[in-house]
């Protein structure tokens, strides 16, 4: 991290009555990205896809996540595994779209192939005709590079720098708010795709862990009134919660007690009283673009008809889309010289934000030891 972006966070780190956001260029400038590449996303456990859309053994999918080309592979097995998604022979990314390559996969340039484990099975005529071996060239040492990999329910995780505490206990400060959930009849229901979103990774992570937008933004969807809603902040785990009395049906708009968590970095659980679950898939892309889906879930064998799981899909969208718009003007704000200090966080509803951006900012001066 270079002085002068030490100096753009030098305001954010000082003590302030309330508290300042980030400063712009967190958001904005590809040094920052850079940065948090290199520390947020390598150092961390970094959620990069769900399992269920890897059913059967070589089904395989590729995600970039804050520039690294990464592959999801289920093995004959039935573990999925992630490697970084490159050709040992010339670094082309081997696999550019999800699907299934059968027991091997098989790189389009030279036809080296690899095993479902990432292991290096052929390099055709590498040596010259009909010769595949050369020397020096150790076929043992040139499988996929794998990444570590942690498969918490349907959930992938991966850990780049293979360096972050065991998944468990990084993320003991969530699971132990998700007690009660009997994980075996947590079932899939659907996933709605947003694409692309024109907004920093931060400002997703931020909006959903704060209850204060919520009367506003979400006035149609949802019923959940603010002075209902506390905050969360407990080591990698932040967000918000609302306690109702009563509990209103699954459809139409939401105004059920909810928990919204997140783990630190880009992972974000929502648990909506009784029985469902809604996880955020949010792959940034770059400073200013990520990509979000949401999995939908029933807990407790809740089974809901084709009908319900339309209402349902459509709810969320628009609460999504609500947020979207939210999130992508906070981003569209950062190109004003008022934006470079932060703006204020509320000390009541936006304490889970400072303490998120705490970390994020702890990470990119390397204070953060894990
Ligand atoms: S780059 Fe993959 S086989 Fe040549
Ligand atoms: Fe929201």
């Amino acid at each position: 991290m270079t002085s002068d972006m030490q100096a753009l966070l030098q305001p954010f780190l000082e003590e302030s009555e309330p508290k300042r956001g980030l400063p712009a260029a967190a958001y904005r400038d590809v040094e920052f990205w850079i940065a948090e590449c290199q520390s947020v996303f390598a150092r961390n456990w970094v959620c990069i896809g769900f399992a269920h859309e890897l059913k059967q053994a070589g089904d395989v999918v590729p995600v970039t996540v804050a520039g690294q080309p990464l592959l999801m592979v289920r093995n004959g097995s039935g573990e999925i595994k992630a490697f970084h998604n490159v050709c040992r022979h010339r670094c082309l990314t081997l696999v550019d779209k999800p699907g299934n390559v059968g027991k091997l996969i098989r790189c389009p340039y030279h036809a080296w192939a690899y095993d479902l484990n990432g292991t290096l099975r052929a390099s055709p005529h590498f040596g010259g005709t009909g010769l595949h071996e050369a020397k020096g060239f150790d076929k043992s040492r040139n499988g996929l590079v794998p990444v570590r990999t942690h498969v918490w329910q349907d959930w992938v995780f991966v850990n780049v720098s293979g360096e972050a505490p065991q998944f468990e206990d990084y993320a003991g400060s969530l699971i132990k708010r998700l007690g009660g959930i009997n994980w075996e009849t947590v079932d899939s229901i659907g996933t709605l795709d947003f694409g692309e979103i024109s907004t920093n990774w931060k400002f997703i992570m931020e909006n959903f862990i704060e209850p204060y937008h919520v009367q506003f933004v979400h006035s149609s969807t949802t019923d959940q009134p603010l002075s209902d809603h506390y905050t969360i902040i407990d080591g990698n785990c932040m967000g918000s919660a609302v306690d109702l009395d009563e509990e209103v049906g699954t459809s139409g708009s939401l105004a059920v007690s909810s928990r919204y968590l997140a783990l630190y970095p880009n992972f974000i659980l929502g648990r909506y009283f009784p029985d469902q679950l809604g996880v955020y898939l949010n792959i940034p892309t770059g400073p200013g673009t990520m990509n979000q889906k949401r999995g939908l879930y029933t807990t407790g064998g809740k089974r809901l008809s084709a009908n319900e799981i339309e209402d349902l899909k459509r709810l969320w969208w628009d609460v999504h889309k609500e947020d979207h718009e939210m999130v992508e003007r906070l981003q569209a704000g950062r190109a004003s010289r008022v934006s470079d200090t932060g703006g204020v966080l509320s000390p009541v509803w936006e304490d889970s934000v400072h303490a998120f951006q705490s970390l994020v900012a702890r990470d990119l001066i390397g204070q953060r030891g894990n």
